[in-house]
């Protein structure tokens, strides 16, 4: 299983999914290959905002050397599902579906714990350091139901 986590700059909410997914993973001895994008190419190869690292660090995740990266149409042929932080990930991501099966691949992370609820996972960038230990809570959460919801299976 091959999860990619998709969020705008690829410096806040998905770096901070991926090490929280990966913590799980590693956790619970998982077979499952975690990483993350994001849709723009504002922050193409820098490592996660400062905020999200230190917020991470104080629950124990170590995102500190992931570097961000843009959504390539390719990653719908590595990847088994693409889950995007909010609305409008989901709307850039889809634009670039080549067909069904790709498209079948998306969905908003939180509604694979609150199904049907379209709720976003908000954008931490333009507020304090609440907003990080905000979305790093809503992350913890899901990411361990996600977990969870796997067994040692390739
Ligand atoms: P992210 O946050 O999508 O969670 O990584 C953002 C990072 C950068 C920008 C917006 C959101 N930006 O506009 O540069």
């Amino acid at each position: 299983m091959k999860l990619l986590m998709v969020c705008l700059g690829n410096i806040c909410r998905s770096p901070m999914a991926e090490g929280v997914m990966r913590s799980k993973i590693q956790a619970r001895g998982l077979n499952i290959l975690v990483d993350s994008a994001g849709t723009s190419n504002y922050h193409t190869g820098e490592h996660p905002d400062a905020r999200a690292t230190a917020c991470a660090r104080k629950h124990n995740v170590d995102i500190s050397t992931l570097k961000a990266r843009q959504f390539m149409v390719r990653d719908f042929d590595q990847f088994d599902r693409i889950l995007v932080m909010d609305a409008s990930n989901y709307h850039d991501v889809l634009a670039l579906a080549r067909h069904e099966a790709d498209k079948k691949k998306v969905e908003l992370i939180m509604n694979t714990m609150y199904p049907d609820s379209n709720l976003s996972v908000p954008d931490p960038y333009f507020g304090g350091e609440e907003g990080f230990e905000k979305v790093f809570m809503m992350l913890d959460n899901v990411c361990d139901l996600l977990a969870s919801s796997y067994r040692t299976q390739p």
